[in-house]
């Protein structure tokens, strides 16, 4: 069973962004490019322009995840700014099933990202549309926050929902993914990780991401959904 790394650079150091992004290049899956527009969220990042810049200095696919109002009018232009993945809030969405299509349509993957208090009953009936689930474990807007373990059975449900349907998406976590949680995370059905603190943070970010792959695939190997 795969599993993906994805360091958000939105712990890097903003002046050398590039240079930050290669710094993880080695280790990294995908790089977790945090966009806010302080409505959705009440913080401010970066916007597509900087997107369409860094595709232009790095090889490592880009996951671009949108804490963004008006999912249905932004979400397709980062793909068309070069982002592999994109991910949009379903509480930003007015059509979710429409934007999942639209993402797609440029050959994008597909995300849709739940905040904590959102209920991930009423949207299973979209999964068959997308490439990707989000499970926030944490409120989006900063980096840096405290795991919430209570969102652990929603990602569980996910997982029981993809393995059910027999589909072909991937699982991520985001917010407070650290070698502490990562494994948690894992065994509850996650396979694609999201950590900004916990690899930039750290004296050597190739070392972190490493040690976190490791604790994660132990994890799955042992764990209730991964079947061997
Ligand atoms: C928070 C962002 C996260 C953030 C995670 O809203 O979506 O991607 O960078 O940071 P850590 O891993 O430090 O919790
Ligand atoms: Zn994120």
């Amino acid at each position: 069973m795969g599993l993906r790394i994805s360091p958000s650079i939105l712990s890097a150091d903003f002046g050398h962004l590039a240079d930050e992004c290669a710094r993880v290049a080695p280790a990294a899956d995908w790089l977790h490019v945090d966009v806010m527009d302080n409505h959705f969220v009440p913080n401010l990042t970066i916007g597509q322009p900087v997107v369409e810049a860094l595709v232009k200095h790095v090889t490592t696919p880009i996951d671009c995840h949108l804490m963004i109002s008006d999912a249905d009018r932004w979400a397709p232009g980062y793909a068309e700014a070069g982002a592999k993945s994109v991910t949009f809030h379903v509480e930003a969405a007015a059509n979710p099933r429409q934007v999942a299509r639209d993402i797609r349509a440029t050959g994008a993957r597909a995300g849709m990202a739940l905040k904590p208090g959102t209920d991930i009953a009423q949207y299973e009936e979209l999964f068959n549309e997308l490439d990707m689930i989000l499970i926030m474990t944490v409120e989006p807007g900063f980096g840096g926050q405290s795991f919430m373990a209570d969102q652990l059975p929603k990602v569980k449900r996910a997982r029981e929902v993809i393995k059910n349907l027999d589909l072909d998406i991937w699982l991520q976590v985001d917010g407070g993914v650290a070698a502490s949680t990562i494994e948690a995370c894992a065994d509850a059905g996650a396979d694609t990780f999201v950590a900004g603190s916990a690899v930039y943070n750290t004296s050597d970010p190739i070392v972190a991401i490493d040690n976190l792959r490791a604790l994660a695939q132990t994890a799955t190997d042992s764990s209730w959904w991964c079947a061997h």
